[in-house]
């Protein structure tokens, strides 16, 4: 039977069919989500080592973001700044997609650059990368501001 939401308009009543629990049925799959979602390491300026949720097709950046990791990323993205400039753990830095001519430009202007250095927004998260350990620059330089 039709009732009236808090706007007055009438919504149809929920029917939940025999068998169905939709809270629990809800509550193990946001278990399970959780339990597979892959966890990235920040290691902070000041040695700080913070382990975050790290959702699949995000960035390193917009995690950084999420979590309240100092990372600046003034372009949000664009390839037009350096940063977002995270220097990778070794152990990790081969086994991530190569960077881009235009992310390798942007490096070069990088302070604090490493051997293993990205660019945090042009790291996407996978499965795969589950684990992933990066390590905030020193510095950073805003060009935009420059
Ligand atoms: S946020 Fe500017 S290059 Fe990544």
């Amino acid at each position: 039977m039709p009732r009236p939401n808090s706007i007055g308009l009438e919504t149809p009543a929920l029917e939940i069919p025999a068998g169905k629990d939709y809270i629990t049925d809800f509550a193990a799959d946001a278990w399970e989500l959780t339990d597979r979602m892959p966890k990235m390491v920040f290691i902070e300026r000041d040695g700080n080592r913070k382990e975050v949720e790290a959702p699949v097709g995000l960035s390193v950046l917009e995690i950084a973001h999420r979590n309240e990791v100092d990372i600046e990323g003034a372009c949000e993205g664009s390839l037009a700044c350096s940063t977002c400039h995270v220097i990778v753990d070794p152990d990790w830095h081969e086994r991530l997609p190569e960077a881009s001519e235009d992310e390798e430009d942007m490096l070069d202007l990088a302070f604090d650059l490493q051997r293993t250095s990205r660019l945090g927004c042009q790291l996407i998260i996978t499965e795969e990368m589950d684990g992933l350990t990066v390590r905030l620059p020193g510095d950073t330089r805003n060009m935009l501001l420059e």
